[in-house]
């Protein structure tokens, strides 16, 4: 039975979508698991360009059944406007199924997101204003509205009665701005549930049914492990767990039933919003990955700030997620530069760490201590094996495998399916049973080696 999970190693827009796409032949639903339509990813599917927030990419292939889990905190005015826009190319929709558990994004939420942020003004996150952060803060404090509840208006009134004259006061009196009126709020909920009630399902007991049938299942993590709300750079973080572990709480699967985590990295670093970046980049070298790289958020049109590479927050990301293998994507992006910088520790208050410091504030602080690598020149779009590649460029892929401690079995050259190299065939992909045979390996060598 198997199950591939995909993570972001970074802070997200790591090239997920790209992904998705190339195991797309091998899989028979894609499953998303947490966030919400703060995510945003751009697939082309030959001559075409498709943007969506919410559905999983999956949808684009007729053979897969796009799943959006329990984990997610949906919109449901987005989600319809993306199964329309679907609907109007000519994509098969009614095969997207939502978790009835799933939290509803209220248009309150949405509203106290922008007063919040504007609110915190200096000190603010950066969010998408999406309403992702109070969403899931009422799902924790057990106010939220479900995707089930939209299904039954008298009981969704009652809800809506308690809550919403506490969401008014806050937005009213502390925020001075306008609150929402109940009557409105109920007839905008009731028509979202009866456009997307054939779409409700029990999606964690559609996964175990096909992962019983020995179906191979695709869980899609959004965003990335830096962002994560309890592994990334609190509170410069999104609210729910984009590491390999929301797979579990958020898809509807048990931890091993997971075969294979493939994390997914851009061969430089980007970061969209607030919050501390050690090797950021403001120079005219990250104006001209910003360019190349085409760096501007999908989903608030945001450029993104960008950085080298950094190996710190990539050995934490391969092990709270316990990576299999990793892709690593936008190589070219790097094409044509005199050098190219690694970040292999951090220098804090005349310390070296090694370690990633979660803590923003230990991580404004830290300074980083840079290999260097002699870049190349040569366009690599063409390239389709790794004795393509510069050797250059070569050099560069493997000190990042060996900084990371997993293996790199694709690398992407270009944003075409195509523009892939395969440097492991897909039959040798690591699993997670393997990737954690070879790696106590090679602590047990290493252990011996110190002796
Ligand atoms: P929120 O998820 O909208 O609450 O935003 C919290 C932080 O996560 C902000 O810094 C956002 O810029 C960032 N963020 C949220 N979604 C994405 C994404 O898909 N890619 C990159 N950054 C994101």
């Amino acid at each position: 039975m198997p199950a591939t999970v995909i993570v972001g190693l970074q802070w997200g827009d790591e090239g997920k979508g790209k992904t998705t796409d190339f195991l797309a032949e091998d899989v028979t639903a894609v499953v998303r698991y947490q966030g919400g339509d703060n995510a945003g990813h751009t697939i082309m599917l030959g001559e075409e360009v498709f943007k969506l927030h919410l559905v999983p990419s999956g949808v684009l292939y007729p053979h897969i059944t796009p799943i959006i889990g329990n984990g997610v905190v949906v919109n449901p005015a987005t989600l319809i406007s993306e199964i329309e826009m679907l609907s109007a190319r000519g994509i098969a929709t009614d095969r997207i199924r939502v978790s009835k558990h799933a939290h509803v994004i209220m248009p309150y939420h949405i509203a106290l997101d922008g007063a919040m942020e504007a609110r915190l003004a200096s000190a603010a996150v950066g969010t998408t204003r999406r309403g992702i952060g109070p969403a899931y803060a009422d799902r924790a404090w057990r106010i939220g509205i479900r995707m089930e509840d939209l299904l039954d208006g008298a009981a969704l009134r009652g809800k809506l009665a308690r809550i919403l004259p506490e969401k008014n006061a806050t937005l009213q009196r502390q925020h001075r701005v306008d609150g929402f009126d109940l009557d409105e709020l109920v007839a905008l909920a009731v028509g979202w549930g009866r456009r997307l009630e054939n779409h409700l399902a029990d999606t964690t007991q559609l996964v175990q049914e096909r992962m019983a049938r020995g179906e191979h299942l695709l869980f899609e993590g959004a965003q990335g492990t830096l962002l994560d709300l309890d592994h990334g750079s609190y509170p410069f973080v999104t609210s729910s767990n984009p590491i390999a572990g929301g797979a579990c709480t958020g898809g509807g699967i048990g931890p091993l039933q997971v075969t294979e985590v493939l994390g997914v990295m851009k061969a430089y670093a980007t970061r969209v919003g607030a919050g501390p970046f050690p090797t950021e980049l403001t120079d005219e070298i990250g104006e001209g990955i910003i360019d190349r790289g085409r760096e501007f958020g999908t989903t608030t049109g945001r450029r993104r700030r960008v950085g080298w590479f950094d190996a710190v927050p990539l050995r934490y990301a391969v092990a709270v997620n316990s990576v299999s293998s990793i892709m690593l994507n936008k190589i070219d992006i790097l094409s044509g530069l005199d050098e190219v910088l690694i970040c292999m520790a951090y220098e804090v208050d005349g310390k070296r760490i090694d370690w990633w410091p979660s803590d923003a504030d230990v991580l404004a602080r830290a300074k980083p201590i840079y290999e260097r690598f002699p870049g190349w020149k040569e366009p690599i779009h063409g390239c389709r094996s790794m004795s393509d590649l510069p050797e250059n460029a070569r050099r560069y892929v493997d000190a990042v495998e060996r900084l990371s401690g997993a293996q790199i079995c694709l690398v992407s050259v270009g944003p075409e399916r195509n523009q892939t190299i395969e440097r492991l065939p897909r039959l040798q992909r690591p699993t997670t049973a393997s990737a954690l045979g070879s790696a106590a390996t090679r602590a047990g060598s290493e252990a011996t080696a110190e002796r």
